[in-house]
């Protein structure tokens, strides 16, 4: 019997963006444990410093001494997110509905990325926000917005959602946003854990009541399913016994785990904790009949960040992954699909690419040795190091720094666990 070892994964990205935004308009102090210090969430904890909030970070526990939504400050310097989308449309719905002025920036990639999204409902609500051609830099300046404003999302995304709810709270006005298809709800459950009424039926989130107050009790981060699912790939790939501990089981996030076990994964899940997100264990049994599946499209904001590395784990098994629907993965930190298909053809899969997907067959035999150039995209990275070290070919890959930007100890975790 294969021996059963246990893993730690870093904390939830989302979630401990969240922590700081949403930690930093309440006025008292919240405690966070399980913090992720990734460049992304240390770029937004630095955003709210430099907004005035004082913020204390010990280890993996952050306090954020919230200021309350009339207690930030301009800024005397411009706003850098970084490599993060999250970050740069989170904070600027906040800072829309604020009282100050700031502009926010962030690396090359962010540069290129699609803030029309964002300005259009934000527009809507009355705020002063502009871009040039749609993309940052982004100009904010904070100003009381409409109430009860409704807007329908053209996309399911999660980032658009948040930044109009957190717009919402900064203004402490009510409003509605309706979602094409489920996408994460982290924003709404912390929003709730803070006081605030949120009322979500049949794809409607409402708003309701946006004041918000403090928790009493300390508020648990829990770890992050999309990096989980990097090491819950190459333990299949391993054919190994593993549990992974304290992974966050949203709903909303856990359409890889549903993937797995339709590709034959067999894995069993105990939650046991569910504060206001739900958590637990998952264990993976090494699982011999695996099988790619066609993903189905409704469930593709579910696992839109987990595509690059189940695209992975498609070349080790018969059959054929077939991914329609994801044409956001166009406007990832890079071009998704682009790279999985170049990553997947280099290694000697058979590919064919779509404008909103692909297919992808695993190769009779992979390639011994590969370049790959990440473009500066985690995700894909990670995706590289994993399958490479799977199939034991050499390979040259550039843009690994963009690891730190959501998983800082990835490589010291897969050089010690594999
Ligand atoms: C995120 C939402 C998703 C996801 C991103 C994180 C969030 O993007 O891809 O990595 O924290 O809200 P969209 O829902 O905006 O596509």
């Amino acid at each position: 019997m294969t021996p059963l070892e246990i893993y730690d994964i870093p904390g939830d990205k989302s979630i401990s963006h969240r922590a700081i935004i949403i930690g930093a308009l309440t006025s008292g102090v919240t405690t966070f444990n399980g913090f992720l210090c990734s460049e992304d969430c240390l770029n937004t904890l630095k955003i709210f410093r430099q907004l005035g909030v004082k913020i204390e970070l010990k280890g993996t526990q952050v306090q954020v001494h919230g200021t309350g939504v009339t207690g930030l400050k301009s800024p005397s310097e411009i706003l850098d997110v970084g490599n993060s989308g999250t970050g740069i449309r989170l904070i600027a719905g906040a800072l829309s509905g604020s009282q100050i002025s700031a502009t926010l920036t962030g690396d090359h990639s962010i540069q290129k990325r699609p803030m029309g999204r964002i300005l259009e409902p934000l527009l809507k609500m009355g705020a002063s926000i502009t871009a040039n051609d749609n993309v940052p830099p982004l100009n904010v300046q904070g100003s009381k917005l409409k109430a009860n404003v409704s807007y329908k999302m053209p996309i399911a995304s999660a980032q658009v959602k948040s930044a109009v709810l957190l717009a919402a709270c900064a203004s402490e006005i009510p409003v509605t946003v309706i979602e094409p298809e489920l996408c994460r709800d982290h924003t709404e459950r912390m929003l709730r854990l803070f006081g605030a009424t949120v009322q979500t039926e049949s794809g409607q989130i409402k708003l309701v009541q946006p004041r918000l107050t403090a928790p009493l009790n300390e508020v648990q981060i829990p770890s992050d399913i999309s990096s989980a699912l990097f090491f819950i790939c190459l333990t299949l790939m391993k054919n190994r016994n593993v549990i992974f501990k304290n992974i966050g089981l949203n709903e909303s996030r856990i359409g890889c785990l549903a993937v797995l076990e339709q590709m034959g994964v067999d894995l069993s899940v105990k939650q046991f904790l569910h504060q206001y997100e739900p958590m637990g264990d998952i264990h993976i049994h090494p699982s011999s009949k695996r099988k790619n599946i066609e993903i189905p499209e409704d469930i593709i904001p579910n696992v839109i960040d987990e595509l690059p590395i189940l695209s992975m784990l498609a070349l080790t098994q018969p059959g054929t992954l077939k991914v329609r629907g994801a044409e956001e993965l166009r406007v990832k930190e890079s071009d998704r699909i682009a790279g999985i298909c170049r990553l997947a053809t280099a290694l000697g899969a058979d590919v064919v690419e779509y404008r909103d997907g692909f297919d992808i067959t695993a190769p009779e035999k992979p390639a011994s040795e590969i370049k790959f150039d990440a473009h500066y995209d985690h995700r894909l990275a990670m995706s590289a190091l994993i399958i490479t070290k799977a199939f034991n070919i050499k390979a040259e890959i550039t843009g690994l720094e963009s690891i730190s930007t959501s998983f800082p100890n990835f490589s010291a975790l897969l050089e010690q666990l594999f």
